[in-house]
């Protein structure tokens, strides 16, 4: 058994997820898939060529097709539960590559718990870090006017 996944404090980020803002109060634009079956997560690895890092637990963002705000609506919670993981002393990552894959297979995504008229936006894999992360000088990664 992976005991990663029982010490993951799931529900944390579970409430950071819900505390997300979204565009024009549409709630209903943005749904998760909280993965931490082995056997759904070896799918999810499989049908994505391995874009999930073999992490115990992956957040599934998944946003209805038609809407405008379903992207930013998407990238505000991802980036909201991955700051709460890194809080947590977990690594999270911002998965895109592996969503264009995912989105392939409607029928994982309905096993997921995805419904119908939705699409994956976000996959974001939360574990423990392998090694202890270097911290690099950001101070000038992008450019910054202060007037
Ligand atoms: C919009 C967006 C899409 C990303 N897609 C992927 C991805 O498909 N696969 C991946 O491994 N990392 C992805 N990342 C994570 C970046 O590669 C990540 O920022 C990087 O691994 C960490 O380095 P950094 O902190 O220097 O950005 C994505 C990040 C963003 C913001």
């Amino acid at each position: 058994m992976n005991l990663n996944i029982i010490l993951i404090p799931r529900q944390k980020l579970i409430d950071t997820f819900q505390a997300s803002p979204c565009a024009m109060h549409q709630t209903d634009v943005m749904e998760l898939s909280v993965i931490a079956k082995p056997e759904l997560l070896k799918k999810i690895e499989d049908s994505t060529d391995n874009s999930c890092y073999n992490a115990p637990l992956i957040f599934v963002i998944n946003t209805k097709k038609d809407s405008q705000f379903g992207e930013m609506d998407a990238s505000v919670a991802a980036e909201n539960v991955m700051v709460e993981a890194a809080d947590l002393g977990l690594g999270s990552v911002y998965v895109m590559g592996g969503v264009f894959a995912l989105n392939k297979f409607p029928e994982l995504q309905r096993e997921l718990g995805m419904d119908e008229g939705y699409e994956t936006t976000v996959l974001v894999p939360i574990g423990y870090p392998a090694d202890k992360e270097q911290v690099e000088d950001r101070r000038n990664r992008y450019k910054v006017v202060i007037k």
